[in-house]
């Protein structure tokens, strides 16, 4: 059984679910309120004898456990695998002995890097040297409750203050890992070849920065008086610190982030200490440097809302905006589905985030609104926070200033930057309020606007490409001591999940070649090429992935053992079938395609009736009116496939799918 089989074998969907959302049985199944949209009536449909979920509502997903955790978390298959393993009391590989020791080696680089936190700390309270500072952060207007909570601190102005306690008798730090801590520096003396090494911060105010468990991983050393250059010395990459990853404070503002509903981010680690003593706790800061995909992927799993902060002198310079498409390049797209004028399903990428442009007030940075007015108590900041404009209509303003709408040339520049921003918009109402106000502004009918739009919306679902783990973790059935098992499709078929996907799954991955011709087929035919969403199980989901990336010849070597598992029981379950010529089989998988779909929306009409019935018990007219509409939908969608089939059992000669 592959890891991710066991797991969903031990754990019961409905205990996992209802750990995030209270579950109510309905017949054979279980609902709620949706997790993943605003609603009152609930849609969303836990059905424990599949293991499997759907909202019936508006986001109209679903799948089995690994998806729900995936979504909700927002994990990716891995990371989501080692959340539920030990739930399961499954193992997942054990650390090989060079991830262990890897792993020392960096505990012990926090270890040293906490005992270098708390020297810094006691100086700055207890030291006569420390005063310096304490006046320093007494000017700032930086109280106690603050500095002890952060764990600021003084380092001295001597070479070897912190070299000198972290060697001293009891601690005995290697030099060697104080230097790959980040604290010390290295100097060889050319003429002699003598090595020395001193402080790497002298005469700063020390800010700890740490890792999302709260662990110091480096500093931001603050200068005392303007001479001292650079105003903030950081910790240099090493090991732990890897300046691109880390967002300061998110360890002390993620609850205040998930409480709030949205992450705020700033530049400097003023600002964020500034935030957090005034009870703004949502507050993180990004480390000076543009935004990257990394702390963007770490707030995502607090929030959907995220809020930057800018500079009302920088809002609108070239490297700010780029920062903002950066942002917004990395955070994640939804694939929505939405019928075009002809009727037919296509989908389009939405953002799943809300971000937002927050503007301070002219040169100002956060700790000045904070500090602006001791009576405020946060009051301004409040208001810019809730002020804070979504990014498209930041580039409506922006585009107002920045081109002149008068030319030709203004005018296709506006609609160049905001269509693309138009079209990742995820309600349709605000997508077609901003289509309006665009036309509005470079003064053209709606209607070529749309149909601009219409045209930059990619057609096409883009296919999601899986990355190649970067540790090759071998399979955890593998005891050296014991002669490896025979991997013989031991299992029926059956209990791999919906026979339809994996007599597809199979033959297509023993036959790849016959992927592409499967696919213009399926879209000849009219009903849409396969996709990742003609699966409810992950590991389906990531064959399906596999095969339209072209990637599966190269599977064993990039694919995690539980993929590779899957795709071998495949293989090995799609040899018992006789060869088939090219056509046969091109006809048995359009075929099968056609099943699975039936099969598909009969689970997903299944639930609809009840849920109906449940909103009209409720006084929920509207609701009962749309979950009914949209059974007929289904269903006649389902007619259609069904007819679909039928036409073409009869006209060709025989069924070719083998009963399973
Ligand atoms: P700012 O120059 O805006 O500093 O840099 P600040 O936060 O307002 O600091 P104060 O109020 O003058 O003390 C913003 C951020 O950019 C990074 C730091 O993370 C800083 O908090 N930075 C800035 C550096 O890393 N090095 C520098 O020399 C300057
Ligand atoms: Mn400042």
């Amino acid at each position: 059984m592959s890891i991710a089989e066991e797991i969903k074998d031990r754990l019961d969907i409905v205990d996992v679910v209802s750990a995030y959302v209270p579950l109510r049985k309905a017949g054979r199944v279980y609902k709620a309120l949706c997790p993943f949209h605003q609603e009152k009536t609930p849609s969303f449909v836990v059905f424990p004898e599949s293991g499997t979920w759907r909202c019936f509502g508006a986001c109209g997903t679903g799948g089995d456990l690994f998806a729900f955790v995936m979504k909700r978390e927002n994990l990716d298959f891995r990371e989501a695998l080692e959340l539920l393993a030990p739930k399961a009391g499954v193992s997942l590989a054990p650390p090989d002995q060079e991830t262990s020791e890897r792993d020392q080696y960096l505990d012990k680089l926090r270890e040293i890097n906490q005992a270098a936190a708390l020297f810094f700390h006691s100086q700055l309270q207890q030291s006569p040297a420390g005063a310096v500072a304490r006046d320093y952060l007494d000017k700032r207007g930086l109280d106690s409750a603050i500095i002890d909570k952060f764990q600021l601190g003084y380092a001295p102005e001597a070479w070897d203050g912190l070299l000198s306690y972290l060697r001293q008798a009891g601690r005995g730090y290697e030099l060697a890992d104080i230097l790959a801590a980040g604290l010390i520096i290295e100097r060889e003396y050319e003429d002699t070849g003598r090595v020395s090494h001193y402080d790497r911060f002298r005469q700063r105010v020390m800010v700890p920065i740490r890792d999302i468990r709260g662990q110091v991983i480096g500093f931001g050393a603050r200068a005392l008086t303007g001479d001292q250059q650079p105003k903030y010395l950081n910790t240099s990459q090493t090991p732990l610190f890897d300046k691109s990853s880390i967002l300061f404070g998110l360890d002390a503002a993620r609850q205040a982030i998930r409480a709030k509903g949205k992450a705020i981010i700033v530049e400097g680690y003023m600002d964020v200490l500034a935030c957090h003593q005034f009870g703004e706790g949502n507050v993180v800061a990004s480390m000076g440097t543009a935004l990257t995909e990394q702390q963007l992927k770490q707030l995502r799993r607090y929030t959907d809302t995220i809020v930057l902060a800018l500079d009302a002198d920088t809002a609108g310079q070239a490297a700010t905006l780029r920062g903002i498409s950066q942002a917004r390049e990395s955070l994640d797209r939804e694939w929505m589905p939405s019928l075009d004028p002809r009727g037919m399903l296509r989908f389009e990428a939405r953002l799943a985030a809300d971000l937002r442009i927050m503007t301070l007030p002219e040169g100002q940075d956060p700790d000045d609104v904070m500090r602006s007015d001791p009576e405020d108590h946060g009051r301004t900041w409040r208001s810019l926070v809730d002020a804070a404009q979504p990014v498209v209509d930041f580039y409506f303003d922006l585009v107002r200033q920045t081109e002149d709408l008068n030319s030709a040339q203004g005018k296709s520049a506006a609609v160049d930057q905001l269509a693309p921003l138009i079209l990742e918009v995820s309600s349709e109402i605000q997508r077609a309020h901003y289509a309006q106000q665009l036309a509005r502004l470079v003064q053209t009918d709606e209607r070529t606007i749309e149909r601009d739009l219409l045209r930059r919306a990619s057609p096409q679902r883009a296919v999601k490409r899986q990355l190649p783990p970067d540790i090759d973790t071998p399979p955890i059935e593998a005891d050296p001591d014991q002669p490896a098992p025979a991997r013989t499709p031991a299992r029926k078929p059956k209990a791999l999940g919906n026979s339809h996907a994996i007599h597809l799954l199979a033959l297509l991955v023993l036959q790849p070649g016959i992927f592409p011709h499967l696919q213009s087929e399926l879209v000849e035919l009219g009903v849409g090429s396969l996709d990742e969403d003609d699966f409810s199980r992950s590991e389906e989901r990531s064959v399906c992935a596999a095969l339209l990336a072209g990637q599966l010849d190269v599977a064993d070597e990039w694919i995690d053992s539980d993929l590779a598992w899957q795709i071998e029981q495949l293989r090995a379950y799609g040899q018992r079938w006789p060869e088939l010529s090219q056509q046969q089989l091109l006809k048995d998988l359009v075929d099968t395609v056609l099943r699975l779909r039936i099969d598909n929306l009969e689970t997903r009409t299944r639930a609809l009736p009840s849920l109906a019935q449940d909103a009209e018990s409720e006084g929920n007219q509207e609701d009962a009116m749309i979950y009914r509409q949209l059974q007929g939908e289904l269903s006649q969608h389902r007619r259609s496939l069904e007819q679909t089939l039928n036409i073409r059992t009869y006209a060709g000669r025989r069924k070719m799918t083998p009963s399973l």
